[in-house]
């Protein structure tokens, strides 16, 4: 069976018609749905007006879900809006108002808004990530995606050499610090401990398709064995030839639009939007990796 697939003006992503994601998938449709994300990356459905048990549900048709950051005490159970297995990406408080400017949840959520990979600080990295428009915001709060697979592939014959073997450090203590947030300041040491950067390859290839991408994120902030200057001036060229605007997936977010893409190929950012004045209310689903690419 072939859905009908309307391919974006950029190539890699890609709106898919004849999906209820409130009903069962069959076996033949998740093959197929898992072929359509592994080939283009982003996949779009329409309205997709879905609760939180059904996108639950939907998502586990790719496999485990990783629960959402249980790893501070920045969120505390009592005020989470959202159960374990639901990422809260929206602006909002467990009362369903926005969070104030000075907000130490609002300014981590920042992060999303630099290019990244979701969750590669995980030993096991994550693979699919399903994001959910309940409610999304009139002007900006777009999403963008670039594509990594044509970053590798941009890449002269030389850097291409280079990047090959090489190893990044992956920690959630990087990306928070490029926004000033300084997590020593405010996490206890046990805590800390638990944000020792993981290693990933800088370089890797999907086993359906076998094209190579590089493997960025926000969260990289050291190659192993090189001086901390070297690596980020390093790091943020190889984004920079990612998100050259000739790749990018600008998402123009409508109510109940169902979003997945592949963060082993794709990076993401959000946009601004006026936080103090819309409510977005945008709820990710993640899919656990099943394996750790090197030994850590
Ligand atoms: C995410 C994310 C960006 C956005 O859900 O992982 O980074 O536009 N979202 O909300
Ligand atoms: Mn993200």
């Amino acid at each position: 069976m072939n859905f009908k697939v309307l391919k974006s003006k950029i190539g890699f992503a890609a709106e898919v018609f004849g999906i209820d994601a409130r009903q069962n998938v069959s076996q033949e449709h998740k093959i197929e749905l898992t072929r359509l994300i592994n080939e283009y990356a982003v996949i779009i459905f329409k309205n997709q007006k879905i609760n939180d048990d059904q996108q639950i549900k939907f998502s586990e048709n790719f496999g485990t879900i990783e629960p959402a950051g249980t790893n501070t005490e920045l969120t505390k159970m009592k005020d989470r809006r959202l159960s374990l297995k639901m990422n809260d990406v929206s602006n909002l408080d467990k009362n369903n108002k926005p969070l104030a400017k000075s907000n130490q949840n609002r300014i981590f959520g920042l992060g999303n808004r630099l290019w990244h990979t979701d969750a590669s600080f995980k030993k096991k990295p994550v693979t699919f990530s399903i994001l959910s428009g309940r409610k999304v915001s009139a002007k900006g709060g777009e999403t963008e995606f670039c594509d990594m697979r044509c970053g590798y592939k941009a890449l002269s014959k030389e850097m291409k050499n280079k990047v090959e073997n090489l190893i990044g450090e992956h920690s959630l203590q990087y990306s928070r610090g490029k926004l000033g947030f300084v997590m020593k300041d405010v996490l206890s040491k046990k805590e800390l401990e638990k944000f020792k950067p993981v290693l990933q390859p800088l370089v890797r290839k999907n086993s359906i398709t076998n094209r190579k991408s590089l493997y960025l994120s926000a969260h990289l902030g050291l190659i192993k064995g090189w001086e901390l200057a070297d690596s980020i001036l390093f790091i943020n060229d190889l984004i920079e030839i990612c998100a050259c605007s000739d790749y990018i997936y600008s998402h123009k977010w409508e109510e109940n639009d169902l979003v997945i893409w592949d963060n082993t190929q794709v990076m993401h950012r959000g946009r601004y939007f006026n936080d103090q004045k819309e409510v977005r209310d945008v709820r990710r689903t993640t899919i656990a990796g099943t394996e750790m690419l090197i030994d850590q």
